[in-house]
């Protein structure tokens, strides 16, 4: 089921098709939902070992709940066919988190597990760089890294790389509640802002 499609005009694709319905062709659509869990294009052939050819940058690399987040796969030296971008636990978290949204062409969210929680391609027209925005959650999530499949072509992908660490951090505004904070002469610069909100809430708008 995962994977892509060969060229609907290769007849090994024809043949296998028949035999094996869904099972074998790449999907150049990127509606990559099976792989979701494992990241790994089912090609028929074997992943990369070799060190990635491209790299995953954030613009920050620490966040609170609710955070914006900008992501890059920047790659040196191979084209970028086709990917599957999530966030997840740093501890080899299963499912992806938060959510992402994408900011130019040739890519889309995928719901895994839940909305919007991957990002792939659209075809398999070359990108030399993917960038997107990923929404942390609402609640803590604990620290987290981007994963990344890159598929440079039918036979050569590199599978589940990952990114740079996102440590999460308090909000501030949670912080201010909490007694072990180390941080009062910042949140007291901050204290007009922050006891608008319960005050709005009372307020009940
Ligand atoms: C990824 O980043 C590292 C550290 O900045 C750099 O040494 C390496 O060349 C980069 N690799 C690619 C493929 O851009
Ligand atoms: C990262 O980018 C997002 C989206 O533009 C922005 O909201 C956030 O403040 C940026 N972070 C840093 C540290 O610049
Ligand atoms: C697949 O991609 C690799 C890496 O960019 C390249 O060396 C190889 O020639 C490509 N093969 C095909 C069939 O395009
Ligand atoms: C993904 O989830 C969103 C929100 O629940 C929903 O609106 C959308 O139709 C879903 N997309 C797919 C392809 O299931």
């Amino acid at each position: 089921m995962k994977g892509r499609r060969y060229k609907m005009d290769s007849p090994l694709c024809w043949m296998l098709g028949l035999m094996l319905p869904l099972h074998v062709c790449a999907y150049p659509n990127g509606k990559v939902q099976s792989a979701c869990s494992s990241m790994t294009p089912e090609h028929g052939v074997t992943a990369q070992t070799s060190p990635a050819p491209f790299n995953i940058t954030v613009n920050q690399t620490v966040y609170t709940p609710g955070d914006k987040i900008i992501v890059k796969i920047v790659s040196s030296s191979i084209p970028i066919e086709g990917f599957l971008l999530q966030a997840r636990t740093a501890a080899n978290g299963k499912s992806p988190l938060g959510s992402f949204e994408i900011t130019g062409e040739n890519m889309q969210t995928l719901n895994c597990t839940t909305a919007n929680s991957a990002v792939s391609h659209t075809s398999d027209a070359e990108k030399p760089v993917v960038e997107v925005i990923w929404n942390a959650p609402s609640k803590s999530a604990g620290d987290i890294k981007m994963r990344a499949t890159v598929v440079a072509n039918k036979t050569i992908f590199w599978v589940d790389i990952e990114g740079p660490k996102l440590t999460y951090q308090l909000s501030v505004a949670s912080g201010i509640m909490g007694p072990t904070l180390g941080t009062h002469i910042f949140c007291n610069l901050l204290a007009i802002s922050v006891f608008k909100i319960p005050f709005l809430e009372l307020l009940n708008v």
